[in-house]
């Protein structure tokens, strides 16, 4: 398509503001609640903000899973959904999305990402066996150690690092793979996983390069190389935009290169295409065969597998769209420009910025506040607090305690808070900014948290936590006495 791109509208000041190329056609009221009552919205939630109420929450920055704003195209092809059981003419329609998009053969759907995950790991892993991967994501693991698997993380060492400059801190560690194959062989990995814009570690992506390399390794000992795209939107932009060798491919092309890497793809379709779903695209016919089984038993019939039509129906059209590279730069785009707010004020930041959302280094903002006392979900806490902002914590309480019940403590203690894709604009973006400002200036107010209740599995799902002494009332103090008692 002829005109601007996103990224280069230049302003007369020279400078630069990433801006929307869309317009806001369907709204919804938001609640900006006084901060008493956000005080006792997050004791009500255990200080856990999956447990807030939306109708208390000002801007919803938890996550970006089946929150991303649909497109009219979308919202239009949801009204002419079939309905039947079997055979449904969605189901075709969404198909044919994924073979144009990826030039994969087989789609198997599912009803989310980690459905996905299960009938992968129901099909591919024994007992005992490895599965190789950039980094992991909490469902994946989950599935993976419940099946008696064991995963093995092994990027490369910038990932670590929470202010680097390399551009990609998702690709995987070479030599550690090579060394993993010639330590365990083919028998002991099910597969190896690459997960497209490593969530847990800040939305960071893997370049093209790395994936052919990975690929080639995997063909060359017959291991299977599974791709999570839940986040590909992100990673499709950062490839075109930062690695060199492919600024003159298009979104489309490049889409098709890292299917073809690949054995096996599976996708949330909460992410990766604007709607809520997921599902399993494949060349491979005995893959196919191996994984369809499951499909039946635990989602549903092979052509809806848990999916509403309506969601297939908008998932396909969003697939389409995240081929428009003025579509999927604006996440990215905007959580650069939040991030580089926050790095100019010396609010501690992960870089370089990745997608999903901007990644608040908690360990460096509440460095007085120990791991044991959940760093990052005491910050979120915070910011709930002072700002009616609702991020997530993605640190040692997204963890699993040891078979042992010690605690492993997380490489990394982030507040992440997510940008759906085409929801907020600017000027949310600006007051987040200010408040987490305010805060940072503050930080000196907030402590740490302790379990009231946590659950065994998936505890920062629904486990709840008070604060470790009355911090909470002297940080609302403090806001009081600089804004006033309304906001
Ligand atoms: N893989 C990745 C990389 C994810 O980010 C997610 C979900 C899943 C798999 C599981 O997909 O939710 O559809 O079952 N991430 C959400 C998040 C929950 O908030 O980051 P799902």
């Amino acid at each position: 398509m002829k005109g601007y791109k996103m990224a280069n509208i230049k302003f007369f000041s020279g400078k630069t503001t990433p801006i929307e190329m869309h317009r806001v056609r369907i709204i919804q009221k938001l609640n900006l609640l006084p901060i008493d009552e956000r005080l006792e919205a997050v004791k009500q939630a255990g200080n856990n903000t999956f447990l807030l109420k939306n109708a208390d929450v000002f801007l919803d920055m938890l996550t970006d899973s089946g929150v991303n704003a649909m497109s009219n195209d979308q919202q239009a092809a949801m009204m002419q959904a079939d309905d039947s059981y079997a055979g449904s003419a969605t189901f075709y329609r969404l198909e044919k999305a994924l073979q144009y998009v990826f030039g994969t053969e087989y789609f198997l759907p599912a009803h989310q990402g980690r459905a996905c995950e299960h009938v992968l790991g129901k099909t591919f892993i024994k007992k005992g066996q490895i599965v190789p991967m950039n980094y992991h994501f909490t469902t994946a693991k989950a599935h993976i150690t419940e099946l008696g698997g064991k995963i093995l993380e092994i990027p490369v060492k910038d990932a670590y690092d929470m202010t680097s400059t390399c551009p990609f801190k998702g690709n995987l560690d070479i030599d550690a793979l090579k060394n993993a194959i010639a330590e365990y062989g083919k028998e002991g990995i099910a597969f190896v996983r690459m997960e497209a814009g490593t969530n847990l570690i800040g939305g960071q992506p893997y370049s093209l390069q790395n994936l052919l390399e990975v690929s080639k390794l995997c063909r060359a000992n017959d291991i299977p190389l599974v791709q999570d795209i839940s986040l590909l939107s992100d990673n499709l932009y950062f490839i075109k935009q930062r690695e060199a060798a492919c600024k003159d491919m298009s979104i489309h092309e490049i889409a098709k290169a890292m299917a073809d890497a690949s054995d096996i793809l599976y996708f949330s379709g909460r992410k990766l295409g604007f709607a809520r779903g997921g599902g399993i695209c494949t060349s491979n016919r005995q893959h196919y065969l191996d994984i369809r089984g499951f499909i039946p038993l635990y989602e549903g019939f092979l052509t809806y597998g848990g999916m509403s039509v309506r969601e297939m129906e908008a998932l396909a059209v969003g697939l389409y769209e995240t081929l428009d590279e003025d579509v999927i730069s604006q996440g990215p785009q905007f959580i650069e420009f939040m991030t580089n707010e926050l790095f100019k004020l010396q609010v501690p930041v992960v870089t370089p910025p990745g997608g999903l959302g901007c990644h608040i280094n908690a360990r460096d903002f509440l460095s007085h506040v120990p791991q044991t006392q959940y760093t990052a979900g005491a910050l979120a806490s915070a910011l709930y607090i002072i700002s009616g902002v609702r991020g997530m914590e993605r640190g040692t309480m997204s963890e699993q305690r040891n078979e042992d019940g010690t605690e492993p403590l997380a490489h990394m203690e982030l507040v992440r808070l997510a940008l759906p894709r085409r929801v907020f604009t600017m000027s949310q973006i600006v007051y987040t900014v200010d408040r987490l400002n305010w805060l940072y200036q503050n930080r000196n107010l907030v402590g740490g948290l302790k379990w009231l209740d946590e659950p065994k599995i998936l505890r920062f799902f629904y486990g709840t936590l008070e604060p470790t002494d009355n911090w909470q009332q002297k940080l609302v103090a403090k806001f009081k006495a600089d804004f006033g008692d309304s906001l």
